[in-house]
């Protein structure tokens, strides 16, 4: 028994001194010190014993416990130290390295756009004019030449709020009549930017909401020579100094002659292409004479004064821009389409 007790701790403290982790002390302990370990089982079984050897077994199987709990204990703070170390290891913050870096937020593909247009105009003169989005019947068809009932409304697939006459304006040539109250009687040189709201089905070349920039020019001796000037020369600094232009017959209420816009399509140099539709075209605006009753509802007097506007849609100048062939890209709120421009 004496000599099963002294291989034991020789066992004991050699297992100890490999054990490495809090884990490892808790198996040694059980096996060890535990109840169904031989030191206890020992304890237990010195009333089996005879008399005289008793005392020395007692002893010896004591002594050892001691001796195993007291190596435990310092086991368990060496053990202690090296998982704390451990997890220093797994932990550790490099503050050398250098931190993540911020992304930076940047203008919307039609922000930038609109931007460019703003400077080109802004260099012949004309100046931003705002205006609501949220229109009234009276401004964005009747002042137009569009009274209710009026076939030309089926141009403009129109959203109705539920307040009678209140509606979301269908292209921004309302805030023509705007811009005329305020600025009457003097001539007038704006650009109306802005979002405009057509009641549609969403499709990759349409959307329910879009943009417009409107311009709008009311001078004394305005002519078509100016309309084609000013668009001519907005189509080159867009699109490129050797861009054709050119002007096709067409119908708004609110422009008297009116015409449409096209400029030689940019992808294909005018040879014809998918994006032109193998026209050599592209339609970038609808434009004319302002009619002479919509100056007057402007509060000009059409004998003395005349003027031209036009209306384009900047979202489909970024889209022939950048090569985007789904205008529901723009409006989607996907970083990873917005973070290319
Ligand atoms: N408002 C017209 C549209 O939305 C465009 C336009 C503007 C035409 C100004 C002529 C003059 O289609």
């Amino acid at each position: 028994m004496l000599e099963q007790l002294s291989d034991i701790r020789e066992r004991a403290m050699a297992a100890l001194a490999a054990v490495d982790s809090l884990t490892a002390l808790d198996a040694w302990r059980t096996e060890y010190l535990g109840k169904k370990s031989f030191v206890t089982a020992a304890l237990k079984s010195i009333g089996q014993l005879p008399p005289e050897d008793r005392p020395v077994v007692g002893k010896a199987a004591h002594e050892l416990r001691l001796a195993l709990e007291a190596a435990l204990e310092e086991a368990r703070q060496r053990v202690l130290a090296l998982e704390q170390e451990r997890a220093a290891q797994a932990e550790r913050v490099d503050v050398t390295l250098p931190g993540r870096p911020a992304t930076l937020g940047r203008l919307h593909p039609i922000t930038q756009i609109l931007y460019e247009i703003y400077s080109i105009f802004a260099e012949m003169g004309f100046q931003v004019y705002d205006a609501p989005e949220v229109e009234t019947d009276e401004l964005n068809f009747q002042l137009l030449n569009l009274p209710p009932d009026h076939p030309a409304r089926d141009m403009w697939s129109t959203f109705y709020t539920t307040r009678d006459g209140i509606l979301l304006r269908t292209h921004t040539s309302p805030g023509q009549i705007r811009a005329m109250r305020q600025f009457c009687p003097e001539p007038i040189r704006v650009i109306l930017p802005g979002r405009v709201y057509r009641y549609e089905a969403v499709t990759a070349r349409s959307e329910s909401m879009f943009h417009q920039v409107e311009g709008l020019a009311v001078g004394p001796r305005i002519t078509m020579a100016d309309l084609k000037g000013v668009l001519t020369d907005f189509a080159r600094r867009l699109y490129g100094e050797h861009r054709q232009v050119r002007f096709r017959c067409s119908y708004f209420p609110f422009t008297e002659p009116s015409m449409e816009v096209d400029v030689s399509c940019a992808l294909c140099d005018g040879a014809g292409c998918r994006v032109c539709k193998h026209t050599g075209w592209v339609e970038i605006a609808g434009a004319g004479m302002v009619h002479p009753q919509v100056l007057r509802n402007g509060g000009y007097d059409p004998e003395q004064f005349t003027g031209f506007a036009f209306g384009m849609g900047p979202d489909r100048i970024a889209m022939l821009r950048y090569g985007i062939d789904d205008i529901r890209y723009f409006y989607s709120d996907d970083l990873r389409f917005l973070a290319q421009f």
